[in-house]
């Protein structure tokens, strides 16, 4: 099919310009892509943040960076789409080469350092085409700053109109700094801050994105803070700094963040953690290794109420998510469940 070949070519080129191949010709409209994809079936709709999801699976950060794509994303199937990590002000990131494919461990190392148009292009592109379904908008602070809340506090007032719900980024690895936020007190000092401008008639749900590794001895604390600061989502788990010693592709000494299916059992870990302290009290957003429709049923049984990916749309191709959809619907009819809900957490009772 002319899409296997597409993909083909696709991974055979750099990894920064096959993506930005991939951004254009989304926006060309050239390929007709939504003629292939299915209708999600009703036992994946689900209702969390006071939004209608028609799929559990989501776009993840740091794909569609500039929201040039996102509606193209909406029709293939995705559920939701979250586009950045937007900043304040543009910057470059990282120099090149700062992406790198590991296929035989079906994995990417990426140091890119949030390169991107900056908020003013996102939120004039987000105005000039409406969201047609569920859009998220992922918040880091410029490399500039050293004074990261001003950031993140800078970026939820003047985006806060424009999405469903704001990601606050702490974890991504290559910004130097920004994991400490990991630390309960910073958190703190961070999410009340953030309460105390989003707390009147246009409140927007706040989610947090967090890294994979972080110490699990915190966790329940964490829980606690998440709890008493209202935070409406967690994201679980950026990319890994760690765990790569039983990596194959040579690609594997280079530095960065460690993502897709390497990834997949550290996060799961995570998930079930997190899930054990809270519950569905705050819904969790799954994402770390999501392949397939098995994939996706693991991580939802570990405590997910939502999926995100990135890594296997990569490899996969744009399709991914009509054919998660399908087989996670088959799985939940064959187990014999009416509702994607009925097995959020199963693998922890
Ligand atoms: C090339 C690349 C760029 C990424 N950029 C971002 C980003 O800007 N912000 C962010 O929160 N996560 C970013 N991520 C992390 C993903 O959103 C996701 O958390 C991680 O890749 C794990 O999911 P996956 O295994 O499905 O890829 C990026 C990942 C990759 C591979």
């Amino acid at each position: 099919m002319i899409y296997d070949l597409i993909n083909t070519f696709l991974k055979k080129t750099d990894p920064e310009i096959a993506h930005s191949i991939a951004i254009k010709a989304l926006k060309s409209n050239l390929l007709p892509l939504n003629l292939l994809v299915s209708k999600p079936k009703l036992n994946l709709a689900s209702k969390l943040f006071n939004k209608e999801f028609k799929s559990p699976i989501g776009l993840a950060a740091g794909f569609d960076k500039n929201a040039e794509v996102y509606n193209k994303f909406l029709k293939l199937g995705f559920g939701f789409v979250e586009v950045g990590t937007v900043t304040p002000k543009p910057q470059n990131g990282n120099a090149k080469p700062r992406v790198f494919r590991l296929s035989e461990d079906k994995a990417i190392i990426n140091r890119l350092g949030f390169p991107n148009d900056g908020f003013d292009k996102l939120k004039s592109r987000i105005l000039n085409d409406k969201p047609q379904g569920i859009l998220g908008i992922n918040v880091g602070p410029n490399k500039s700053n050293a004074q990261k809340i001003e950031d993140y506090l800078y970026l939820i007032k003047e985006l806060k109109d424009l999405a469903d719900y704001i990601t606050i980024n702490i974890s991504s690895p290559n910004t130097e700094g920004l994991r400490d936020f990991h630390d309960l007190d910073k958190l703190g000092d961070l999410l009340s801050e953030i309460n105390n401008i989003n707390s009147n008639n246009s409140k927007i749900p706040i989610l947090i994105k967090l890294s994979p590794d972080f110490e699990n001895k915190n966790i329940e604390k964490m829980c606690e803070l998440l709890l008493k600061e209202s935070v409406n989502g967690i994201i679980l788990t950026n990319t890994s700094v760690l765990n790569r010693e039983k990596l194959i592709n040579q690609n594997r000494q280079e530095s960065g963040g460690l993502s897709g299916f390497p990834i997949f059992k550290i996060s799961n870990d995570k998930i079930k953690i997190f899930y054990k302290f809270i519950g569905k009290k705050i819904p969790i957003i799954g994402v770390g290794g999501v392949f397939d429709g098995e994939t996706a049923y693991e991580k939802i049984k570990c405590g997910a109420s939502l999926l995100q990916l990135y890594t296997s749309l990569v490899y996969q191709g744009p399709l991914i998510a009509s054919s998660i959809n399908e087989e996670l619907s088959n799985l939940l009819d064959r187990d014999g469940f009416k509702n994607l809900s009925e097995v959020v957490g199963i693998n922890n009772n």
